[in-house]
């Protein structure tokens, strides 16, 4: 019997081609780029699954480009990339790679905290400019973690890690969640909010809830406006939750104090977005999972999900389920 066929949309660490080469014929786009989407589509049309990032958009031109695929594994958490109501009604099942992610992508949501809490690029940059003035009592002041209260906006996984580092550092912890959350409650001592009241009273808001319809340009001109003046703000979930061009604005006014993003409108995001020219923004180029470690957990278990499926066992991590599949 011949083996299913297998296309991997990217270069990915070698053990997980080894897992799918062990069980499936395969395609790989070899290369660090995605591949242009009609050679993905192509490669797709003669594949029963593929392995895919988040840059490939799963939607209904793929379904009827790839009508034998049956399991679209993504090598992420997130899976705005897919339009899972249509991968249902079509009997093609998805999956993510949850928790693999977690610790590794609350650390930079913390990166970003400190770095722009306490003025770390900005330090470095002035500097590397040779502009380091005489130290005064007043010289780079920044704003203190350690005891400060943290807005967390997302109760899942990642929002848990991101709490549990603030423990460390004595800080309160608030968040706001479409339901409540008792095991930060119970576990954390994290307090819910309403969303406005969370923006209101923390002194660092880090945003880790995934981008759907209802968090699509969540952070605007009004909701930077509701943060203190000494607020910094935090982005590790994804670029579509922020408006930038507010957020721009909100930074030159200095409400939030600060910002980090790890995640973009666009990405790459080009060299020239507005906020790489203010002194107030750090930015990271969407590496919240990127480690080595991380990033073969993730793709090991992309890889084990597509083999499940197409040798006739159930995915480990699925998004959606097949009401007809036993
Ligand atoms: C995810 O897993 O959703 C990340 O954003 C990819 O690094």
């Amino acid at each position: 019997m011949s083996k299913p066929r297998a296309f991997i949309s990217r270069r990915i660490p070698q053990p997980a081609i080894d897992l799918i080469a062990a069980a499936c014929d395969y395609g790989i786009w070899d290369d660090w780029m995605a591949a242009p989407r009609d050679v993905f589509l192509r490669e797709a049309a003669q594949s029963d699954g593929v392995l895919v990032m988040p840059s490939e958009q799963i939607n209904e031109e793929f379904l009827d480009a790839a009508p034998r695929v049956k399991i679209v594994a993504n090598m992420a958490v997130g899976y705005d990339n897919i339009d899972v109501p249509a991968l249902t009604r079509r009997g093609v099942l998805a999956t993510n790679t949850p928790d693999v992610l977690t610790e590794t992508t609350a650390d930079i949501a913390w990166a970003l905290l400190m770095a722009a809490a306490r003025r770390v690029v900005e330090g470095h940059k002035t500097i590397e400019a040779g502009q380091w003035g005489a130290w005064h009592p007043f010289y780079m002041l920044g704003q203190d973690v350690y005891g400060a209260t943290l807005g967390i906006v997302g109760a899942g996984r990642i929002g848990a890690a991101v709490a549990r580092r603030a423990k460390a550092f004595n800080m309160r912890v608030l968040y706001h969640n479409r339901r409540r959350a008792p095991h930060l409650e119970v576990a954390l001592g994290a307090e819910y909010r309403a969303f406005d009241d969370l923006l209101r009273e923390s002194d660092f808001v880090v945003m880790t809830a995934p981008l759907t319809d209802e968090t699509r340009g969540l952070f605007g001109a009004r909701e930077f406006a509701l943060m203190k003046d000494t607020a910094v703000f935090v982005n590790v979930a994804r670029g579509g939750v922020v408006k930038e061009a507010d957020l721009v604005e909100a930074l030159k006014r200095g409400r939030p104090w600060a910002a980090g993003l790890d995640v973009f409108e666009v990405e790459p995001t080009p060299k020239d977005n507005p906020l790489f020219e203010l002194p107030n923004f750090v930015g990271t180029p969407h590496i919240g999972s990127a480690t080595l470690r991380t990033r073969t957990a993730m793709a090991m278990l992309a890889a084990q999900n597509l083999v499940n499926v197409l040798t006739g066992k159930p995915p480990l991590t699925p998004i959606n389920a097949l009401p007809n599949r036993v």
